[in-house]
């Protein structure tokens, strides 16, 4: 017969077992229902994919197609309401299906204003641009036009790459 100690008999073990079956069981639930979460706020979901495109293809062609993140929702919904009222011109090929599209993906990636917080036109009047860089103490103003000096990926529409000094400064 094989002998247990007191703090190790077959009952005890089984217990152990079972709360380590279920603590998985439980861990695995929770991973599974968390998914959908995770895959939503990934940039590389598929669902975004064309809507993705559409914007780089439609808001990118004058200036650099500006990061969702940087702009509060009631902007980008602002913007895409009013393709013939840009900024004194005009954005073409602005279609219901491009709109709905280009929609869906940049309210994904943005967020609400408070309310009766104004509307910034412009990415350096919005603190989501200026949350987005704690470490920058931005000098000259901010403009489309001088993102590439820190992210040289611009061009790929990837504003996570920074140039060295950036990647490296602490
Ligand atoms: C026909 C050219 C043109 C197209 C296409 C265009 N824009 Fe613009 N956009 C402008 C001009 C001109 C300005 C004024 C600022 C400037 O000179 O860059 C501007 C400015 C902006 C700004 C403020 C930029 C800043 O520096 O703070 C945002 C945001 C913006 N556009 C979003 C969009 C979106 C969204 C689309 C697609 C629906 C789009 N643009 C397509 C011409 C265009
Ligand atoms: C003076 C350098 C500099 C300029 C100019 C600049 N950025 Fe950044 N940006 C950074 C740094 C550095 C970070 C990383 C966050 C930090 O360390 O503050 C960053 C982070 C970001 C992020 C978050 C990236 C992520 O990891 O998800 C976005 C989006 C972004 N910048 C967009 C822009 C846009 C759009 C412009 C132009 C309107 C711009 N930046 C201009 C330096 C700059």
């Amino acid at each position: 017969m094989v002998k247990f100690s007191r703090w190790f008999s077959p009952l005890s073990l089984i217990v152990v077992l079972a709360i380590a079956l279920w603590s998985i069981s439980v861990g695995w639930e929770i991973t599974q229902a968390l998914e959908p979460i995770a895959q939503l706020t990934n940039e590389d979901n598929p669902r975004f994919e064309a809507g993705r495109s559409m914007y780089i293809e439609t808001c990118g062609s004058c200036h650099i197609p500006i990061p969702p993140e940087v702009l509060p929702i009631e902007t980008w919904k602002k913007l895409l309401e009013k393709p013939n009222d840009h900024y004194g011109t005009s954005v073409p090929n602005v279609i219901r299906l491009s709109q709905l599209l280009i929609w869906d993906y940049v309210k994904t990636f943005s967020r609400p204003l408070s309310t009766d917080e104004p509307k910034p036109f412009y990415v350096g009047q919005s603190r989501y641009f200026k949350a987005l860089h704690p470490r920058v103490k931005f000098t000259e103003p901010i403009t489309n036009k001088n993102c590439i000096v820190c992210h040289p990926g611009v061009k790929d529409f990837d504003f996570r790459s920074l140039t060295p000094e950036w990647e490296n400064s602490p």
